[in-house]
């Protein structure tokens, strides 16, 4: 039997992606701290998938604990790959205290891939930001601009990851595939701008406060697209390089932080007040503009299925579902 490890499995991507690998017949063995993933986020699975899945709760960020869960997934059969989900996903609160980033981005990279050395394990699939690239002034950025200077602890983190992913894929790696996700929407949501806007208006219907101006314009793809066209690069037989990095996004130029909240106000509490703050950026570190060229995804056959402005407005539709009914899942169908 072969077997996937997904290091982060239990956050909002990873609980995602589970269905997919598990499609396949193999066993999929999720590690995660639950910092800030939850179980539950994967009750939806259907029996016989619950059969071929495990949890363990490990800090990956401890040299340890990634070679434990090495060493706990090699009792169910051959592991062929794993998945590196796990990291800080707060962009803001890396900003207040870099130690976050360095332990949950940084290290859980580090030692999982001294882990994979240590027992053999050759394809490595990483999840990636457009942080890496940081404040490139809002033109598309492809995969082969440079110098990449990052603005957030996180950005940074995320780049020393890659770097060590590009070491290692000259010694014993056989494939390495650099996910740079965009800003991903939907659902079980724990964390990003629409969660935080609902949360907000649920508190004070009657006013929403905006981090920013509101011109900060960037790109979203539903978790949906995302999960296919991590799938869709990790199956290609037509990619031979050991180390690729790949931007997934939509085509578009994405939308502004204007868009969202009144996408937001008008669904959740119509009357409602927007105040904008001050400047074209969140906060320190926050990447003022966007967007994504996709053409080498594009190349290898691969299509994004909605917008970002249709992104936003599904997931605005799934976040405030799970918070009225307070039921956290991550949806399969479809995807
Ligand atoms: N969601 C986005 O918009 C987005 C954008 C760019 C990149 N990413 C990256 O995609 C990946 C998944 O993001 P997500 O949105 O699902 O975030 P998430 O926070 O929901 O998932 C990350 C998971 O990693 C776990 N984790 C963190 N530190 C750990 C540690 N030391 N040991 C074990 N587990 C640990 C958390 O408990 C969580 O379940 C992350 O690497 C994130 O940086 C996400």
């Amino acid at each position: 039997l072969k077997v996937s490890i997904v290091a982060g499995g239990a956050g909002f991507v990873g609980a995602n992606l589970l269905h997919s690998l598990l499609e396949e017949q193999r066993h999929v063995v999720v590690v995660d701290n639950l910092i800030r993933g939850r179980q539950d986020f994967y009750l939806g699975l259907h029996e016989e998938f619950q059969k071929r899945l495990s949890f363990y709760n490990i800090d990956l960020s401890k040299p340890d604990g990634s070679s434990e869960a090495l060493s706990v997934a090699k009792r169910y059969g051959t592991v062929d790959e794993v998945w590196h989900l796990a990291a800080n996903s707060d962009i803001y609160s890396g900003v207040l205290n870099p130690d976050i980033d360095f332990k949950n981005t940084f290290l859980t990279t580090y030692f999982l891939l001294e882990a994979m050395r240590q027992y053999d394990v050759a394809t490595l699939h990483f999840s990636s930001s457009s942080a890496v690239y940081g404040d490139l002034g809002g033109r598309a950025i492809s995969e082969d601009v440079g110098p990449l200077l990052p603005i957030s602890n996180y950005g940074a983190m995320k780049l020393a990851s890659e770097a060590i992913i590009s070491a290692a894929s000259v010694s014993y790696l056989s494939r390495a595939n650099i996910f740079r996700f965009p800003n991903v929407v939907g659902v079980p949501a724990t964390h990003g701008v629409i969660l935080d806007f609902v949360r907000k208006l649920k508190n004070d219907p009657g006013r929403l406060d905006v981090l920013g101006d509101g011109t900060q314009k960037k790109c979203y793809l539903h978790v949906r697209d995302l999960i296919n066209a991590m799938m869709h690069v990790r199956n290609c037989s037509a990619i031979s390089k050991k180390l690729f990095p790949v931007n997934i996004g939509p085509v578009d130029e994405g939308v502004t932080v204007e868009f969202i909240a009144q996408s937001v106000v008008r669904r959740v509490s119509p009357q409602a007040r927007i105040l904008f703050g001050n400047g074209n950026s969140g906060w320190v570190g926050d990447v003022p503009r966007f967007h994504y060229s996709i053409k080498k995804l594009l190349g290898l056959g691969w299509e994004p299925r909605i917008s970002s402005s249709e992104a936003i407005l599904l997931a605005i539709e799934e976040i405030v579902a799970e918070e009225d009914t307070g039921i956290k899942r991550a949806i399969y169908s479809g995807a």
